[in-house]
């Protein structure tokens, strides 16, 4: 059953903030505290110049924490990202991404304006090329390092407020797990 749970992963995946764009797991990012990396196609944080995005101020819940959350002041997840940053990118319209880079699921095109269903297929009902495509994927995804994306080993503290950053490669499959 395990290539359907991680398909659902992949097709109805809910933004995970727990990961850290590559591009800000610099001393300089962290330091700062900004989190704006630039847009390939334009040059500009977030894709400002093209419309995509903007660099602000994060702003976050001030609700309490739930019981998740046993250990307060201690937990870095708590108010989320603000230990890490406190600015970000803010994508406008069906942009998505750290930068504004990737469109919103179910979006295409190059101003992500293409809306595209997309359908998940039960894989009992594939081909067997399809199975074997889809597996291959699956297999490729667990030894590919993602581009984007690296996993903290070390609390902030650890990684003394900042200046000393801790983070190591992950899988495009771990990205989506
Ligand atoms: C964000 O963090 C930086 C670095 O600690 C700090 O200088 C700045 O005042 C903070 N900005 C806000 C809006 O809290
Ligand atoms: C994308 O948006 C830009 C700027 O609004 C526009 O000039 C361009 O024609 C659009 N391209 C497509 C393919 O829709
Ligand atoms: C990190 O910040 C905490 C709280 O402000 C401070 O007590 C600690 O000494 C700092 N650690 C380093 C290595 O700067
Ligand atoms: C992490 O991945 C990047 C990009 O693939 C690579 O350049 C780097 O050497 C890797 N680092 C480690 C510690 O494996």
């Amino acid at each position: 059953m395990w290539p359907l749970i991680s398909l659902s992963f992949i097709l109805y995946f809910v933004p995970c903030y727990q990961q850290f764009p590559r591009l800000c797991a610099t001393r300089e990012a962290l330091l700062t505290k900004e989190c704006c990396p630039l847009w390939d196609g334009d040059g500009s944080a977030c894709g400002t110049n093209s419309g995509r995005g903007f660099c602000q101020d994060v702003e976050v819940s001030d609700q309490p924490d739930g019981p998740q959350y046993p250990f307060s002041g201690l937990d870095d997840r708590e108010k989320w990202p603000l230990v890490f940053y406190n600015r970000t990118c803010q994508c406008t319209k069906n942009f998505m991404g750290f930068n504004c880079a990737d469109c919103k699921f179910g979006y295409f095109g190059v101003n992500c304006s293409e809306r595209r269903e997309s359908v998940r297929r039960n894989i009992f009902h594939l081909s067997r090329t399809e199975r074997i495509r889809l597996l291959s994927y699956l297999n490729l995804a667990k030894h590919t390092v993602s581009r984007d994306y690296v996993v903290a080993t070390g609390t902030y503290r650890e990684m003394e407020n900042g200046s000393n950053p801790m983070f190591a490669n992950m899988s495009v499959f771990d990205v989506f797990v």
